[in-house]
């Protein structure tokens, strides 16, 4: 469907050659001399541009502006000014206009001009259709902790999130909390009102990945039979977190860094520049350092990233914050089901301070959620933990392993090699000698929550 534009000018040469050249570009044209003639008009139909001389016969252009903005907030008015009058452009900038052009102009700067402005629109529309996955980032607030370590990390999370579009890295252990910071510098930013928009590079085949990311043009490939706009556009103004970055392909890498550094990229399939104002968080529980120098990770993308660097501390080196959040995630969970909040009993609380949290905050969510679940409200107790953690007391010191199934020892031993890792599967499963695939089965037999992996990328509850 062609995009409609009304022309607001008073000199009908302007007005004609004006419309001439949109006609060309196969838009449909409107057009007016007056403001009462283009307000009519403006009322009546939808207009995907506006195009408006600031000096009409009898109303201000200002004032035109003003009312069409606040009949619809989402008009999209481009105004024309004479040279001088670069005060007057200003100021309608500031009433909502979407860009200004002085006359006399060049037709290629008003076709550019032009086009931009459609370009936004359609964004704007995506971005109003994908506003799920434009959610609102959750604040600071909402984070728990006060432990010397936390509490550093929240410090420098503030500063980073308030120098504008400085790329971050955020680095930590599974669960240890990477998106909930990623969420805070966004909200704590100057771009808190732009869109938060979450792309996990381990979620998708490179290819996939790529048109996500970078959106792709009409007829790029087989099925792409429309332009889409892809996840670096919708962020614009905004803020794109990109969740797992040490999963990105060695081929993306390049096309990435392009676009950190120039703010432009192109659409797969597409040769134009298409500029945005994006700031780029990364996140991974990856030794990128060790990646770089095993060549699966570009350098020169590793230092770009990590101007502004986060290193989030695993839960058992903040063992302060433990009950805290132990309390917290509690009262969440008793909230969404409905219960009233039970006590931690006085046993449970040394069991849970001590333990060494391989899975970090999110197993510690996994346990309490469980523990609550078994209580149905009552007071949590030992036994509503489970076993790695409450027979711990037993199980330490305690050399011999008593005569257990061989099975149970294979188990404990598969535990204690996880937890020795962090969690981190691969070299777990190096270091047991077995494969990825064989340890996840075994992770998912045995029920450990915390090891196993999330079915959806970036549904983070
Ligand atoms: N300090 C905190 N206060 C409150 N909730 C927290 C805190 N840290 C983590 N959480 C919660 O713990 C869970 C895991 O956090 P998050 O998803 O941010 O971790 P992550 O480091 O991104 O994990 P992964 O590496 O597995 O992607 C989430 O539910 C998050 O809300
Ligand atoms: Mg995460």
């Amino acid at each position: 469907m062609p995009e409609r534009i009304l022309v607001v000018e008073d000199d009908s040469t302007i007005r004609v050659t004006l419309g001439e050249v949109l006609g060309k570009l196969g838009h449909e044209i409107d057009q007016a001399d007056t403001g009462a003639a283009a307000l009519e008009l403006f009322r009546a139909r939808d207009y995907d541009l506006v195009l408006l001389d600031l000096r009409l016969p009898d109303l201000s252009g200002l004032e035109v502006l003003k009312q069409m903005r606040e009949s619809d907030e989402q008009a999209l008015v481009v105004v024309m000014t004479a040279y001088p009058e670069v005060r007057t452009a200003i100021a309608s900038v500031k009433a909502g206009a979407y860009d200004y052009l002085n006359k006399p102009f060049e037709l290629d700067d008003l076709r550019e001009l032009v086009k931009r402005a459609l370009e936004t629109r359609r964004l704007r529309r995506e971005v109003a259709r994908l506003s799920v996955s434009a959610a609102r980032a959750a604040p600071v607030e909402g984070m728990v902790g006060s432990s010397t370590a936390f509490a550093a990390a929240l410090e420098v999370t503030r500063k980073i999130a308030a120098a504008g579009r400085v790329p971050v890295l955020i680095r930590g252990e599974s669960g240890t909390g990477k998106e909930r910071i990623a969420q805070a510098i966004h909200a704590l930013s100057p771009r808190a009102a732009g869109p938060w928009v979450t792309l996990n590079c381990s979620a998708l085949a490179e290819g996939l990945l790529e048109s996500e990311m970078f959106g792709h043009e009409k007829g790029a490939f087989t099925d792409a039979k429309t332009m889409k706009p892809g996840l670096l556009e919708l962020a614009n103004g905004g803020t794109l977190f990109l969740d797992e970055i040490g999963d990105l392909a060695l081929a993306l890498q390049p096309k990435l860094l392009r676009a950190l550094e120039t703010q432009t990229f192109r659409r797969v399939g597409g040769q134009k520049e298409v500029r945005v104002d994006v700031r780029f968080v990364a996140a991974t529980n990856r030794d990128l350092e060790a990646m770089v120098r095993t060549g699966t990770f570009r350098e020169d993308l590793y230092y770009r990233l990590n101007v502004g660097s986060i290193d989030v501390p695993p839960l058992r080196e903040r063992r302060a914050d433990i009950l805290a959040l132990a309390r917290h995630f509690l009262a969440e969970a008793a909230r969404t089901m409905g219960l009233a909040e039970p006590r931690l009993d006085g046993a449970v609380q040394p069991l849970l301070e001590s333990y060494s949290w391989p899975g970090n905050a999110r197993e510690l969510r996994n346990v309490m959620e469980r523990a609550l679940i078994l209580s149905g409200g009552a007071p949590i107790l030992a036994l509503h933990l489970p076993r790695e953690i409450s027979s711990r007391a037993s199980d330490r010191g305690g050399a011999e392993p008593g005569l257990v199934p061989l099975e149970e020892i294979e188990r404990r031993h598969i535990r204690r090699v996880l937890e020795a890792c962090g969690g981190n599967k691969t070299q777990a499963a190096k270091l047991l000698g077995i494969t990825r695939l064989t340890l996840r089965n075994k992770v998912n037999e045995y029920g450990w929550q915390e090891f196993i992996e999330r079915g959806e990328p970036g549904a983070g509850r």
